[in-house]
């Protein structure tokens, strides 16, 4: 009985729901993200009525899952925040909507240093942000990069 109780204390809930029968998909880690945050903020406008909202991505680049953008031309699909994110030069990094402007499908990239291309359909789209991919604005601050996700 003891064990029990203990297994129900220390065991994560989809797999305590899972035991008793009942079907769920979901992480069990404990482990928090750190590397990446979110910031939410207001803002107004005075000469209108109008205000909005925008919403901050901040990365630390320093955290291994980012290594491949330390060098020129590499690159990552983001998928836990449906980014595309690539380095351009030392003090730019262009990030993404990582769904294809095609048909939406978002994990099926290929980058060759110029172009991404979409496995789904083979369409590229070039990685700039006057082309038919959805572009966010970047600031890099040593290897923090933050994204204004709008
Ligand atoms: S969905 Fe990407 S090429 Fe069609």
């Amino acid at each position: 009985m003891k064990n029990r109780r203990n297994f129900l204390k220390t065991a994560c809930k989809p797999i305590v729901l899972a035991t008793l029968g009942i079907p769920i998909i979901e992480a069990c880690s404990s482990e928090d993200d750190s590397s990446v945050s979110t910031q939410t903020t207001s803002s107004s406008n005075n000469s209108s009525s109008q205000g909005g909202t925008s919403t901050e991505l901040i990365i630390d680049l320093d955290d291994n899952t980012f290594s491949s953008l330390q060098e020129i031309g590499g690159w990552l699909n983001f998928t836990s925040e449906n980014i595309l994110l690539v380095r351009i030069s030392d003090s730019e990094i262009r990030v993404f909507d990582n769904a294809c402007p095609h048909q939406g499908t978002r994990n099926q990239w290929s980058f060759d240093g110029t172009n991404f291309t979409c496995a789904r359909h083979g369409n590229s789209f070039g990685a700039t942000c006057s082309g038919s991919m959805r572009c966010f604005d970047t600031s890099l601050d040593g290897n923090i990069l933050t994204v204004d996700l709008g």
